[in-house]
């Protein structure tokens, strides 16, 4: 499908959009196929809207929770993604723990942590061999160098076909990233991005001549939707580039 970029006057502008947009897809995840699976981002960015969706009247009892990549720390730790969505969403809501599926960080080799992860996906969704998952919604969030997930500019985590979950190398910290084989099989991919600082590497996503072993986010090409939610200042060139 057609990516669609939709730009927002200011950072709580996007997060409303971002708040309505989600729930609206949950429901319809729900309605179709009685639950939905969202695999969630990381960073600053979002936790605004975590923190919005821990207001939202929800069917909890039929959403399931991933991760599209975590720090390789312990979810007590600052830097754990789940931690933050713990902290400012998932224990404000009546959602069974059964139903949350952090990325194991507390495994002694981060490798084995990855297989385990792309065990308990295989599991949750009942895949066939060489099939790959197709969930609800993948959210993700967008560095300043163009990284999504944990899919840092040239490292070996881009190239990676066979696998669902991989290692990735952010200036030799490990990370644990979904790849682009199942974030490419979602249904809808919804990237949440603000700040003028993220100008360049949109810049560089959204022209024809973009390089996407440097600006990883230009390989998120999903057979669903693709969703680019923007504040104005990040959305700022691209505004004036298609003016
Ligand atoms: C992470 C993320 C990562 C994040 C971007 C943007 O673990 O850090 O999943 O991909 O989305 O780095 O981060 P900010 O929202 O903090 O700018």
């Amino acid at each position: 499908m057609t990516p669609e970029v939709l730009v927002y006057p200011d950072r709580s502008a996007l997060i409303e959009a971002a708040l309505a947009l989600i729930v609206e897809r949950i429901l319809t995840a729900i309605n179709e196929r009685q639950s939905c699976t969202i695999a969630l981002s990381g960073g600053s960015t979002p936790q605004p809207l975590y923190a919005a969706l821990a207001g939202a009247d929800l069917p909890w009892q039929q959403i399931q929770i991933f991760w599209g990549d975590e720090r390789y720390v312990p979810a007590t730790d600052p830097d754990s993604n789940y931690g933050m969505t713990k902290r400012v969403w998932l224990d404000l809501v009546p959602i069974p723990a059964a139903n949350i599926h952090p990325m194991p960080t507390g495994l002694a080799q981060p490798q084995l942590a990855a297989e385990d992860y792309d065990r308990q996906i295989v599991a949750h969704f009942g895949s066939e061999a060489g099939s790959i998952p197709v969930f609800d919604i993948i959210l993700l969030g967008m560095g300043d160098d163009g990284h999504t997930a944990s899919l840092f500019p040239h490292t070996a985590a881009l190239s990676v076909r066979d696998r669902l979950v991989t290692l990735g190398d952010k200036d030799g910290q490990p990370r644990l990233t979904l790849t682009f084989p199942i974030i490419n099989q979602a249904r809808s991919v919804i990237f949440l991005i603000s700040g003028a600082s993220k100008q360049t590497a949109l810049a560089e996503i959204f022209s024809p001549t973009g390089d996407s072993t440097a600006y990883p986010s230009r390989s998120v090409a999903p057979q669903g939707e693709l969703l680019w939610l923007l504040d104005a200042a990040a959305g700022e060139k691209l505004k004036s580039e298609g003016d």
